[in-house]
């Protein structure tokens, strides 16, 4: 099975002060305690009518809402982004963050959206330069060898497994920030993007 691909869709990159200027602005400053996540979220895109932003149960609450709602200036901010999202093989989209290790993220397994799917199923983008800089890993089991998949710099869009595969961060010393996207696959067209992806990037594809 397929656990990580590089994926055939080209994007730009916002501007890396922008971004981090606005992620520090309005990064979710409850996240820890609520949901006990150790890293840092920012929230882009909710299915809630959120009131404040910097407030992770507002944004993670169950969503009873069938409308999008784009975080403050985000549309305006980070035109590329929002669009990309939307150019991904979902029925619905659920949400979408930018993500910046603070500390070691060890292995784990996500549990939700798309259980159903075999192969990768997270949309992730590495919006800073660290190609080089291995963070980001997957791992058979949880104590077994740390595989860092190599993200290109042509094609920062990436597609892992993890529902089914073990995967966590390395901390790394500069920041580093990733876009992470979450929504129901449209399987037709998410197994097509898959094959053509793995097929143009087969020197890079990690099987388990
Ligand atoms: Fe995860």
């Amino acid at each position: 099975m397929i656990v990580y691909t590089p994926i055939d869709i080209s994007i730009n990159i916002p501007d890396g002060d922008v971004l981090k200027e606005y992620f520090f602005n309005n990064y979710m400053t409850n996240l820890k305690e609520t949901f006990g996540y150790t890293s840092l979220l920012c929230a882009l895109i909710s299915r809630n009518s959120v009131t404040d932003w910097r407030d992770a149960t507002q944004v993670f609450a169950d969503h009873t809402d069938s409308d999008l709602f784009y975080a403050p200036n985000v549309k305006e901010i980070f035109p590329e982004l929002i669009e990309f999202v939307h150019t991904l093989p979902y029925k619905e989209i659920i949400g979408a963050v930018l993500n910046l290790h603070t500390e070691y993220l060890p292995p784990h397994q996500d549990e939700f959206i798309n259980l159903n799917v075999d192969g990768p199923e997270r949309y992730n983008v590495l919006l800073t330069p660290h190609y080089e800089q291995e963070s980001f890993f997957i791992c058979k089991d949880k104590n077994s060898e740390k595989i860092y998949p190599k993200i290109l710099k042509e094609y920062p869009v990436y597609a892992f497994s993890n529902n089914k595969v073990f995967h966590g961060a390395d901390k790394v010393l500069n920041e580093r920030i990733i876009l992470i996207c979450a929504g129901i696959l449209d399987e037709e067209k998410h197994d097509k993007l898959i094959k053509a992806s793995s097929e143009k990037f087969k020197d890079y594809v990690i099987r388990f």
